[in-house]
This record gives structure tokens, sequence and C-alpha cells, in this order.
């Protein structure tokens, strides 16, 4: 049996594969079992935003495999100190929860918020708001906070108080928020909801009236931090800061990670024992995420992120001049979506065939989140492939 074929056969089959075994990645480019190149324009899901085996990537994973993997947190490491600090450092927080993935970083916020309240006597205060079309994860608790139902089919009953409104709708939100709500939980772009930016008032406005409610604001930027947007963090475009804030995906480039920040103030919610994990904050995965960090906020770094981003734009601007069938191009930095009116998929098993990886999500939306490091030319010759497609 091949790759492909023992997948099929032993792994369980919820992941409707592309029809390709991958065995080695460099920079942006993935090659399969034939020896194929494909430019990579999805990351793994904007996972390897510095690209696939990345030198310095690679040497810290070397480092720290051979000094210390794993210790439990029932002891001190200085990795997941010096990351802690470095994220403290470079965002609004005050503290880090470490976790293994998006969804139990968002797990961490929730129980964050409920606890917050309940701990100061406030039982009654533990909704939580999110938005119609959000995604927050899988778990129970993250899947009951996501905004959409087509992956909720098969789980009811899912967890209660959770209230979904529509996105960059203030008055809705201001309808929402009553003294039964703990905190309010969006991300600053959707993701998965079809690359939807908030509305730059909008967002103002939210931080406002969470302040006027003492409402925690939670943002989850598992898919829009880490340079992805052109900033460290996407809040920091919109000038405001959240008081929970969730990191995974490409906070390690590939290797598992997740982390919740918070403000001192939301913090109270923790005390000892209330919450924890056996793998958060390993020194591997703590010392790779530094090197990531290190990387990635470097502020020329941010800088070729957001011309890069505005260039691949540009150049899906006219694309959409070109064909009626392009029907709108958004995103921040390299968060990218080109909404079309007919089925996405033929565009990705169509790129796919001439060597590029792009990704659909909503049935009509083309998703692009490619290596932070990627090449104008390869987004030039990415966008002729979609111009001969439409
Ligand atoms: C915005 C957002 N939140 C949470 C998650 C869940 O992360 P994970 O798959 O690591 O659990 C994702 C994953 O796509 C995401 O995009």
């Amino acid at each position: 049996m091949n790759t492909i074929e023992k997948t099929n056969e032993f792994v369980f089959q919820t992941y409707l594969r592309q029809g390709k075994a991958f065995v080695r990645g460099e920079k942006s480019t993935l090659i399969d079992e034939e020896g194929t190149k494909y430019t990579d324009f999805l990351a793994g899901i904007a996972v390897c935003n510095l690209g696939h085996c990345h030198p310095k990537i690679t040497q810290a994973i070397e480092k720290q495999a051979k000094t210390l993997i794993h210790v439990s947190n029932l002891f001190y490491t200085s990795p997941q100190a010096d990351l802690a600090a470095c994220l403290v450092g470079k965002s609004f927080a005050d503290r880090v929860f470490f976790a293994n993935s998006g969804a139990e970083a968002n797990e961490a916020a929730i129980k964050l918020a409920r606890r917050y309240f309940q701990s100061k006597g406030e039982k009654s205060r533990y909704k939580i708001i999110t938005m119609e079309q959000s995604f927050h994860g899988r778990t129970i608790a993250t899947l009951s906070a996501t905004g959409q139902d087509k992956i909720k089919e098969g789980f009811y009953p899912l967890l209660e108080g959770f209230v979904h409104i529509p996105f960059n709708d203030i008055e809705a939100l201001r309808e929402a928020l009553d003294e039964t709500v703990c905190a309010m939980m969006m991300e600053p772009v959707q993701g998965e909801g079809g690359v939807i930016p908030a509305d730059p008032l909008y967002l103002s406005q939210v931080r406002a009236l969470c302040d006027e409610t003492g409402t925690l604001l939670i943002f989850d930027e598992i898919q829009t931090g880490m340079g992805r947007c052109g900033t460290l963090f996407a809040h920091e475009l919109y000038g405001i800061t959240p008081d929970i804030m969730t990191l995974a995906k490409a906070l390690a480039n590939g290797i598992p990670i997740g982390a919740m920040l918070a403000t001192s103030r939301a913090a109270q919610g923790f005390d000892f024992g209330s919450h924890a994990t056996t793998f958060g904050g390993t020194p591997l995965a703590t010392a790779v995420a530094l090197e990531v960090v290190n990387i990635i906020s470097e502020k020329k770094f941010l800088e070729v992120v957001t011309e890069k981003g505005a260039y691949f734009r540009q150049k899906l601007e006219e694309l959409k001049e070109k064909h009626s069938r392009i029907l709108d191009v958004r995103g921040k930095g390299l968060l990218v979506g080109v909404e079309i009116d007919e089925d996405a998929g033929f565009f990705v098993a169509n790129c796919f065939k001439q060597g590029f990886i792009i990704n659909a999500i909503q049935d009509k939306i083309l998703r692009f989140a490619p290596p932070l490091i990627i090449e104008k030319n390869q987004i030039d010759r990415l966008v002729a492939v979609l111009d001969n497609l439409f």
C-alpha cells in the first residue's frame, strides 16, 4: 500500500484530501513523492508563516531537541519564561497561559472569562457573545462558540451560554449585551468565515461598549496573528486592544502550540489549580516560538508583508476588473479572500494541477494565506494561472 492508500484505509476519514502526498518543503515550495513542486499559497492553513524548513527554525528545533524537550508544568523552564516575557513585551498583555492548539487556547479564554466573574461572586454573568460565521475550533466549547451551524450537525446538545450576533453590527451587540454577559469573543478578520475584516469604527465601538459594561473583550488571533495581517497581531491595525487574546497556528511555525494572553485584570480569573494542560509550553515548543516571534516582529519583516499583501490584492483587483465572475477582493496583509460567483473547488483543483496550492472556504470564496516570505514573482505566476481559469 502506498501512503495515500494507507491513509485512506487506516486514518479516520474526516478530511477531504487532495490526491498527493508531500515529502519535503523548502521556503514557499512543497514537493510531492514524484518530485513535483508546488507553490504554497496556504502555508498549512496560516501555520508555516516563515515558510517550510526555515533554517533558523530548524536550528532552534535541533538545539532544543538535544537539550530538553519536556518536563511538565510542575517545574520552571527558561524557554517558557522567555517566550512569555517576549509576548508580554510585544503586546497589551501581562500574562500568558500556554496550550497546544487554537481550540485549547480558546477553551482557556472561555474558562478565564467565566471564572473572572464567578470568582467575584457574579455567578449569573457567564454568557459569551460571538459572531455569526465565526470559527473558534472543534472542541465542544469552541464549537459552541463558533457561529456556523453546518459544522455543529450531529453534536447537539452543545454548551449553553453562547449568543451569536451578526458581525460588524454594533446595534446587535448593544442589544445582546446584558448583565448575563461575561465576554465578547471575535476574530479581527474572520478567517474561515470568508476573510471578512472587522470595520474599524465597529471595533472601536465594541471596545467602548465592553468598557462601559465591564465585559471582557477576547480577540481570537489564531489565524490573523503572527504577522499574517502585516502587524504582529491584527488588532494593532485598528489601534485598540482586547482584554484577552488567543494565538496558535503560526506561533511556532508548525510545532504545535497555543497561547492565551490576558491583561492583569482579566488574569485574576485564574489562580493555582484553576486550569492546566500537560503539554502547555514545553521547552521545545516555546524555544521554537521565541525564534518565530523574534523574526516576525522585526519592523522590516512586517513592512514587507504589508507591501506584498497590497501588491497581491492589487493584482487580484486587476483580475476583478477583467472578470465579472470575481465579486470581491478583500483581506489584510497576506490573508486574502476572493469571492466568486461559482464553486471555488474548481479553482482549487485546477490551480493544484498547475502547481499551486490554494484553498476554498464557504463554497464560493478562495482563500490565500501564503508563507509571509512568498516572493512577488510567485504571486505573479499564481495570478496568471487564475487569469486563465476565469
Ligand atoms: C480563528 C481560529 N480560531 C481557532 C481555530 C482552531 O485552531 P486549532 O485547529 O489549532 O484548534 C482556528 C483554526 O482554523 C481558527 O482559524
